[in-house]
């Protein structure tokens, strides 16, 4: 096994390497955010690290993506690419290297591996006659039987997998099957969470066959050294990323270094591949063995599993833009544990950041650096003596500090957010209970009250360190607010105490951290009139002209009124009374969100011109950002029936 981590005063974190198939969803941000803040924790906390995130990009699924979108394996592998490294960035991921496993030294790196187990006799030319599953890429067990129709159905996807008779590549797996259960009993630490590793340990017992590792009919993939009409098979081609893309044959001082990793991180759905076939590839090579590999549940959306086939993914971009990353990295790990599965739904991820950061933590800021400007000009100079009570929220400080630090090492970080809370709330108790703005009436209290707001500082300088690593960009702002002259990105985890905010430190004017998102205006609210979903009904269908503001010709200018040709029209899944519309406004095309469903199918709305509203605050129905609003007349009973034009009328002219 491994030397320690501990020992060699590195941390090594992987993600699994996302297939190019798709660009990430919220899925996938999900494992590249935990390790994202375990890399920082590890960071602050002294540690070398080298956090590695990156493609898999061979393989017979991207060979019929690619095929299907009518390109070349490459090709769409690039444009996913700098998508998938955009969206890190959207979401503060500072991964220190992004492996590709097209790159030169990841393709030699495997042929090196491969020649040397052929070499060591651990793999074998012979034939395999089974069954594939291109989706998961996997070979399905013998034991599952053959549907009506006379083909089988993989058992992790549900999807049909085809016929596959073939010369191969066998590796010698079965050979590996005691050693595997006996590093399992002396490593149990070797798969979290603890359920996981009795799954995989039974799963071994149960006997292991050899593997096929090299496909003829995959023609996008590494060719065998000295047999190219053999490709690789995917997965063994792909889990070599974690040594080819920590140096393996190419750079042995960083490999040495950094290899064997710290924390592997990957979805439940591929564990196997992971603590099964891969430390056996490694046994092989004689490298050693990773420390642990972490399971992590799934991202549920209606209680099944997002991806891209089922259509209920959800686009962190969305979110993104209305939120920016922190609420997002921090709603992914506070809500549950790493290990289960979660359900993501607007209403809870709105609930979490309203409460918890907008109100519990983001006021607490606003509340006391607005204190300490009105009325100590920003600086407290002389606070007055700590009370027991005072002295209390410091010394909660240091044992909050060592529990954080415990739940980070163990990846607990939901835990570690749920202590950082408990803090946080407590010092709102705290400031209530002084109730700061009614002593700031009276003189004579004036150094208690400079006490009090200091240590309500102290503490916010000292929690919002410690959330750092889930929340980087608002903690840098805090930071700033507190007036520190560098973020705690340069702050090492031992020199954090809560005294480092002392008398005297100017802060500066805080502004607002995070936006409070009211549900409606987020998701829309399809029953609801007005903006969100376009016209659909409200309770009333007319309006008097008594109980509507008088405007001016001026405040009617400001709207961009314009006609829109409709393009594309699709209704929504799950929603009844709204579809989504591709439109053009002449100048751009948009989508827009419209509560016409009850009216109008989509194909008779395709190729329709009307009046649409281009200048209205884009809304987020239903998960679906709605660019435009269109102007329609509601009926009695509450149908929206949209004025189209009597003649043709090009996109984008105005209206007015
Ligand atoms: N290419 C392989 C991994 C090779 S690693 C040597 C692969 N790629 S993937 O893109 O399909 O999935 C990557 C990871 O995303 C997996 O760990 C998977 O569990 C995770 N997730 C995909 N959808 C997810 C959710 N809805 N929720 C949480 N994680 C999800 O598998």
């Amino acid at each position: 096994m491994s030397t320690s981590s501990e020992a060699k005063r590195t941390f090594f974190v992987t993600t699994p390497i996302y297939y190019v198939n798709d660009v990430p969803h919220i899925g996938h941000a999900y494992t590249t955010v935990i390790a994202d803040a375990l890399a920082r924790f590890q960071k602050l906390a002294g540690k070398d690290v080298f956090f590695l995130t990156g493609t898999d990009e061979h393989g017979q699924k991207i060979e019929k993506a690619a095929a299907e979108k009518g390109t070349t394996p490459k090709a769409l592998a690039d444009s996913v690419v700098g998508r998938a490294q955009g969206l890190w960035k959207a979401l503060d991921i500072e991964y220190d290297f992004f492996v590709r496993t097209t790159m030169d030294f990841h393709e030699k790196g495997v042929q090196k591996l491969f020649q040397l187990l052929l070499d060591r006799g651990d793999i074998y030319k012979g034939t395999y006659k089974g069954w594939y599953c291109v989706s998961d890429e996997n070979f399905l067990a013998d034991d599952i039987p053959v549907d009506a129709d006379g083909r089988k159905t993989c058992p992790d996807c549900g999807k049909k997998a085809s016929a596959v008779s073939e010369e191969t590549y066998f590796f010698r797996l079965s050979a590996y099957q005691d050693r595997l259960l006996k590093l399992y009993e002396e490593h149990p630490e070797f798969v979290r969470p603890q359920s996981r590793l009795n799954e995989v340990a039974s799963f071994v017992r149960g006997g292991l066959k050899d593997l096929s590792i090299t496909r003829t009919t995959v023609k996008w993939g590494i060719p065998v050294p000295g047999d190219p009409k053999h490709t690789i098979y995917v997965w063994f081609d792909a889990l070599h990323n974690y040594v080819t893309a920590s140096g393996y044959g190419w750079d042995e001082a960083r490999f040495e270094k950094f290899w064997p990793a710290d924390v592997q991180l990957v979805g439940k759905d591929i564990l196997r591949f992971h603590a099964v076939y891969w430390p056996a590839f490694l046994m092989a090579a004689g490298l050693p063995l990773p420390r642990t590999i972490f399971s992590h549940g799934w991202w549920l959306k209606d209680d099944t599993k997002m991806s891209k086939s089922r259509g209920n993914v959800l686009d962190p971009h969305v979110l993104l833009k209305t939120f920016g990353p922190d609420p997002i990295r921090y709603f992914l790990l506070r809500e549950i544990p790493i290990g289960l599965d979660g359900n993501f739904s607007h209403e809870g991820f709105l609930h979490r950041v309203n409460s918890d950061l907008a109100n519990d933590f983001g006021n607490l800021v606003q509340r006391t650096l607005t204190m300490i400007g009105n009325y100590f000009g920003g600086a407290i100079e002389a606070p007055g003596e700590e009370t027991a009570e005072d002295a209390a929220i410091r010394t909660e400080f240091d044992g909050l500090k060592g529990r954080v630090f415990d739940h980070f090492q163990a990846c607990a970080l939901n835990k570690a957010l749920e202590e950082i809370w408990s803090y946080i709330s407590r010092v709102n108790k705290y400031l209530a209970d002084h109730q700061p703005w009614i002593m700031a009436k009276d003189p004579a209290l004036r150094p208690r009250l400079g006490r009090v707001l200091l240590q309500a500082a102290a503490a916010i300088r000292g929690a919002s360190y410690l959330a750092y690593p889930v929340m980087p960009r608002s903690v840098d702002k805090v930071w700033g607010f507190l007036g520190e002259a560098a973020g705690p990105a340069g702050v090492r985890w031992e020199a954090i105490d809560f005294g480092s905010f002392g008398p005297g430190r100017k802060v500066g004017t805080p502004q607002a951290l995070f936006p409070r998102v009211a549900l409606k205006d987020f998701l829309g609210d399809e029953s609801a009139a007005g903006q969100d979903s376009g016209p659909a009904a409200g309770p009333e269908t007319t309006k008097g002209a008594t109980n509507m503001d008088i405007i001016t010709y001026e405040e009617f200018k400001k709207l961009d009124l314009r006609v829109a040709r409709i393009l594309e029209a699709e209704r929504v899944p799950g929603a009844t009374r709204i579809l989504k519309l591709k439109i053009d406004i002449g100048t751009e095309q948009r989508q827009m969100v419209a509560g016409v469903a009850e009216t109008y199918t989509p194909e008779e709305l395709v190729g329709k011109s009307l009046i649409v509203i281009c200048n209205l605050k884009p809304a987020v129905i239903r998960g679906i950002e709605s660019q435009a609003m269109l102007l329609a007349a509601i009926t009695p009973d509450n149908k929206a029936l949209i004025p189209f034009f009597d003649r043709d009328i090009a996109a984008g002219a105005m209206v007015k």
